[in-house]
């Protein structure tokens, strides 16, 4: 039996990994202030087809369950996260800037960096019409990336506005009810060939190319990376308004993050959604809201594509995965009174692991190094005294059992 297409199996070094990952977002966002929170993995199957647009409706994975109810795997966070905040903001202050780290599963064709399940770190603030808010949130996704090691050569935010294009179709007269068909046009026209796009645009092909081409001019995103020069960070956005994207809930400031090489798909996107709370209230409360979504395929291939970030992975995870003792029964007469000694180190929080069974000194001495310890205790004929071998230098030391913790424990800070 094998895994399904597109869901993968984590051995412990992928797991080692994907905390590495988790572990730096999780950094990164409290460094800005924002607080966890989750939601639940299944939700109503009606709360995606009437937020998420068609798209992710197609790539549902949904079922009827025991109760006859229609219900579906979370494809994303954000109509969730509408519909929790709906039900809760008056026990919260304004602006909310919460984030959260979990599973999301999409029917999608398996491809490079698309699977059928993924982690995505999401970061949103909901209550703040302030484009300081939208600054503060791209800021908050260069430095997720800067965190691992990651420089303006690498990637880059590319930012939008879809009230750009908006009044763009304002001003050639385009009936408003078309408006989401051509936005989603837009979207995919980097992929698709020139002549699908103008097919799907009509008469509006021309000027929407030429625009593209030209590159668009927008006020409010100028300002965008203006409040971003002020962090020094400007370096790391570009001005495209070619990026819509396809979420149809978006209304305002939109961004996507690339790999600079163009290699990779999509490393994160958001942007602002600020009528989603309404609609799902039923225009009982009205919040502005924005925010973003990083995925783990993307940012792993990424990761494996520039050395930089690659050993600052490797390092951290070597160093996270040593064990800080390793406890070597030379004689089986004295394993009661190794798993004592062992009990107490590990009460006191240190990693440690001894041979569950009578083993040869020689093969217990290579789990230690093996392991990674920087310390082997040696339990055999010189008790009440233990062997105390310093991995590094080798160095070794007869101490009395009852001093072990004293004169052990500054080795090992
Ligand atoms: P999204 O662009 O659909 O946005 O997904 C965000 C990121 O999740 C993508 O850039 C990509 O890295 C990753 N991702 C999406 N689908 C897959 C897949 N099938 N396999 C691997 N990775 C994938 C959203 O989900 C919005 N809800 C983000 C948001 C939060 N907007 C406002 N707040």
């Amino acid at each position: 039996m094998q895994a399904l297409p597109g869901f993968r199996d984590f051995l412990p070094e992928d797991c080692a990994r994907r905390n590495y990952i988790f572990a730096r977002w999780r950094k990164v966002a409290r460094r800005y202030g924002f607080l966890e929170w989750e939601g639940p993995p299944l939700e109503a199957t009606e709360l995606y087809k009437r937020k998420s647009g068609a798209e992710i409706v197609e790539q549902l994975f949904n079922f009827t369950d025991k109760g006859e109810r229609e219900v579906a795997l979370r494809p994303e966070l954000t109509p969730t996260l509408a519909r929790v905040v709906a039900a809760h903001e008056r026990e919260f202050k304004k602006p909310l800037k919460w984030f959260s780290i979990g599973q999301f599963f999409r029917y999608e064709k398996q491809q490079r960096g698309r699977l059928r399940e993924h982690f995505q770190l999401n970061c949103d603030i909901i209550g703040e019409n302030d484009l300081a808010a939208d600054v503060e949130l791209v800021a908050l996704s260069i430095d997720i990336l800067r965190a691992f090691g990651f420089t303006e050569k690498d990637f880059v935010v590319r930012i939008s506005d879809r009230g750009f294009w908006t009044d763009f179709f304002r001003d050639n007269k385009v009936p408003a009810e078309r408006w989401d068909d051509l936005l989603q046009a837009i979207d995919k026209s980097a992929r698709e060939s020139r002549e699908k796009t103008a097919a799907k645009m009509g008469e509006l092909a021309d000027p929407v190319f030429a625009t593209l081409k030209s590159g668009g001019k927008n006020t409010k995103l100028e300002q965008l990376v203006e409040g971003l020069r002020a962090r020094g960070l400007a370096n790391f956005v570009a001005i495209d308004v070619g990026i819509v994207r396809g979420l149809a809930y978006y209304t305002g400031i939109v961004f996507e993050v690339f790999d600079r090489a163009g290699n990779l798909r999509a490393i994160a996107g958001g942007g602002r959604y600020d009528n989603l709370i309404s609609q799902l209230s039923d225009g009982a409360l009205s919040l502005p809201s924005l925010g973003f979504a990083m995925g783990d395929v993307v940012l792993r291939e990424l990761i494996n594509e520039i050395p930089r970030a690659h050993e600052a992975m490797r390092k951290a995870i070597a160093s996270d995965s040593k064990i800080d003792i390793y406890v070597v029964i030379a004689k089986e007469q004295r394993r009661a009174d190794a798993l004592g000694q062992i009990q107490q180190l590990r009460d006191r929080g240190y990693r440690v692991d001894y041979p569950l069974t009578a083993t040869k000194v020689a093969r217990q001495f290579q789990a230690a190094e093996d392991l990674g310890a920087r310390v082997a205790l040696l339990y055999g004929d010189e008790w009440p005294q233990v062997k105390v071998k310093d991995m590094a230098s080798g160095e070794q030391q007869l101490l009395a059992h009852e001093n072990l913790i004293t004169h052990i424990e500054p080795k090992l800070h």
